[in-house]
């Protein structure tokens, strides 16, 4: 439910909204503009994943045999665990969890702990997701946080951070491609996932009236989607017009699965950083 829906705030010009449904972060406004990029038509009852902001994928990218594409964790309820607010070092942050129930059973029969930390401090928002096994048997999984970043116009918009990396084209059907381009523009349907990309330095997102920059940690791969057109007006929740001002830069583990024991615990993350004078 809309209601349900939490916000963080760290002064009048920097928060951060959460739906529950997902842990799914639909809003981040910082220095008082909106970063992320939410569909008008987006499902916020939670009878559908949010189409937008930060939808966390769990424990499978992609279509799935057990269940629906990309998992149940961003079509669950979660709980909030905590929210802490520190003057001092000019932070503030929520704590979502979410834990194996008898609906991910029946499609995937595994103890799990997900925590979810989305903590913003002055033009950064960082989204930590913590994986614990907590069953008696391993398991594997793949993970990504699908960001939708709201740009102005993905015409003038060019991304970094790709070149030499082996790629998966989805569109095409075709695996290993070595993308050259240091600066990619996107002007059609592009769903690409890159192998180790963005590891060293991240992906630096510009447009004319700002940056942003992504920075990843144990995500080594990233996904770059953007419906267009065709494909938008195909989607009930996505606004036909709404492609010309997203971009999905998607920081992921999906290239491989991750094995998880017993006990053990996967942590990853990532970091936006909106930067230069009027950053997006
Ligand atoms: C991307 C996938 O991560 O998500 C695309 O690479 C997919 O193939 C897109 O179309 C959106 O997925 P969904 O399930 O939210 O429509």
């Amino acid at each position: 439910m809309d209601s349900e829906i939490v916000t963080v705030e760290l002064d009048a010009n920097n928060s951060v909204k959460i739906h529950p449904f997902g842990a799914t972060v639909i809003s981040w406004i910082c220095k008082g503009q909106e970063k992320l990029f939410v569909s008008s038509l987006s499902k916020m009852d939670g009878s559908k994943a949010v189409r937008g902001g930060i939808p966390v994928v769990f424990p499978n990218f992609g279509p799935w045999a057990n269940g629906s594409q990309h998992g149940f964790a961003r079509i669950s309820w979660w709980t909030v665990a905590e929210t802490s607010k520190q003057e001092s070092n000019g932070c503030a942050s929520i704590e979502l969890h979410l834990k194996d129930n008898e609906t991910t059973r029946t499609m995937w029969n595994h103890g799990f702990l997900l925590k979810y930390k989305v903590g913003i401090a002055k033009n950064e928002l960082t989204t930590e997701l913590s994986i614990t096994n907590t069953g008696t048997d391993e398991f594997d999984f793949t993970t990504l946080l699908h960001t939708y970043l709201k740009v102005p116009d993905i015409s003038t918009t060019t991304v970094t951070g790709f070149d030499g990396c082996l790629y998966h084209d989805k569109v095409a059907g075709v695996d290993n491609l070595k993308e050259e381009r240091k600066e990619i523009v996107i002007s059609q349907n592009v769903d690409a996932v890159y192998k180790n990309a963005g590891n060293v330095g991240g992906h630096l997102i510009s447009t004319p009236v700002g940056n942003m920059r992504i920075e990843k940690h144990n995500l080594p791969d990233t996904v770059l989607w953007n419906p267009w057109s065709e494909k938008a007006m195909a989607m009930s929740d996505f606004d036909n017009e709404g492609y010309k001002r997203m971009i999905c830069v998607e920081a992921g583990f999906v290239s491989e699965r991750k094995l998880l024991s017993p006990n053990e615990v996967f942590t990853c993350s990532q970091k936006l950083i909106s930067c230069g004078s009027a950053a997006i």
